[in-house]
């Protein structure tokens, strides 16, 4: 008789937002009359830019010619893509990083999601709380969590470094030494960044003590302070310690064509094996590389008229984020995140739990956003509304919730 992962029996029902679709599935089928307006998940709204539009267009019409058609694609990514990466993302932040350690991906959430299996079971990890929920459901699914306690709403072998308001959001080096450490900056879902020299703490901290950093940038294009590092790499030793990863979803609206990268840097060892060739192994077995037409837009992203496109589509984004901002502090929220990401982290009123006000939102406002508590239990009592809507929905909205 076959035998299932029992890990998977550990883990909540369903995924957060699958959680809240449902919710919102059926309050829409109970009450058709009251349209609601969705800053749940950070799923964007506005339409591939041009550039990015016209290099799909093309690359379509090349694989209709047999002289130009491609089939499958170079496991680790086409080298157009990964040079252009390398000189727009990294050599003019002189973070030294060349293109045959960047693997190309359909997205963050996989690599984020399956990066974990190039390590022992037995290693710890150590995520900031909240926290991005794939980084620890997935480590549930490999056996590395250990039993969940739904009262305190934590695993026994995760360890948590909580970043609430009392810290500025900024994780303290954690007691007891992880192996493994999640750090996502700026931060999903709290919205807030560190500086450079608080991200040179934790490379250092990691290279003194034999960790690793899975360093998600996801949101690295919605950084407006100069002093909010935009790689890991930018920190004096962080190829020895550190595996970032990128998506082309948030910076570039990608959230429906799927793609993405990591760097995995020749320099990173435990011991005398390489993680690069580790994660190359495993890439070649696994995927067959991004689709070429995917590619071919991704690399449409960094041409001159892609950047100035996408970064009219990030202020767009922004704007709405500091008009939320703004509304809700004057209407008496404490809020924060915001400046250097497209996410609004916001105290719930009169100690409501995150889930009650969730409710409370989806009934008298009908504005969906998401529960702090579903990013871990230091999430309690905090609500994350996403400033990827529609300026129009974003503005009805914040007047929906300023009346309540
Ligand atoms: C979020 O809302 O946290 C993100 O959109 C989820 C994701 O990027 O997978």
């Amino acid at each position: 008789m076959y035998q299932i992962n029992s890990n998977y029996q550990k883990l909540p029902g369903s995924y957060l937002f699958s959680t809240i679709a449902k919710k919102v599935a059926a309050f829409t089928e109970a009450n058709p009359d009251r349209p609601v307006i969705r800053l749940g998940i950070g799923d964007v709204t506005q339409p591939l830019v041009p550039a990015v539009i016209n290099a799909l267009h093309r690359a379509v019409d090349e694989m209709a010619d047999a002289s130009s058609f491609r089939g499958y694609a170079p496991d680790l990514g086409y080298d157009f893509l990964r040079n252009a990466i390398v000189e727009h993302d990294y050599k003019s932040r002189g973070c030294g990083i060349s293109a045959d350690e960047i693997f190309v991906s359909d997205g963050a959430k996989s690599d984020s999601g399956n990066i974990q299996e190039i390590f022992s079971k037995d290693c710890k990890i150590a995520v900031t709380d909240p926290v991005y929920p794939v980084y620890v459901d997935s480590n549930v699914m490999a056996g590395r969590c250990g039993e969940y306690n739904s009262q305190t709403q934590t695993w026994s072998r995760v360890i948590y470094m909580p970043c609430t308001r009392e810290n500025g959001f900024v994780p303290e080096f954690p007691k007891e030494t992880p192996d493994i450490i999640y750090l996502c900056i700026p931060n999903n879902p709290t919205g807030t960044a560190v500086t450079k020299a608080q991200l040179q703490g934790w490379v250092d901290y990691a290279n003194k003590n034999g960790a690793v950093i899975i360093y998600d940038a996801a949101y690295e294009a919605y950084i407006s302070e100069p002093d909010v590092p935009h790689s890991v790499y930018e920190c004096d030793g962080a190829k020895t310690c550190a595996i970032e990863i990128r998506s082309f979803s948030k910076n570039a609206g990608f959230t429906g064509v799927r793609l993405g990268f990591t760097v995995v840097p020749k320099e990173l060892k435990c011991g005398q094996v390489s993680l690069h060739d580790m994660w190359a192994r495993r890439h070649g077995t696994k995927y067959n590389g991004a689709p070429y037409i995917i590619q071919r837009a991704g690399e449409a992203v960094y041409t001159e008229e892609g950047r100035a496109q996408l970064k009219a589509q990030v202020a767009y984004y922004m704007k709405n984020a500091g008009a939320v901002k703004e509304g809700l502090s004057k209407a008496g929220y404490e809020v924060y995140g915001g400046v250097n990401a497209p996410y609004i982290w916001l105290k719930t009123p009169e100690k409501m739990s995150s889930w009650d006000f969730f409710d409370y939102l989806l009934e008298q406002a009908n504005v969906v956003g998401t529960p702090g508590s579903g990013f871990g239990p230091s999430g309690e009592g905090y609500f994350r509304l996403t400033a990827f809507g529609s300026y129009e929905n974003t503005m009805a909205a914040l007047e929906r919730i300023k009346v309540l």
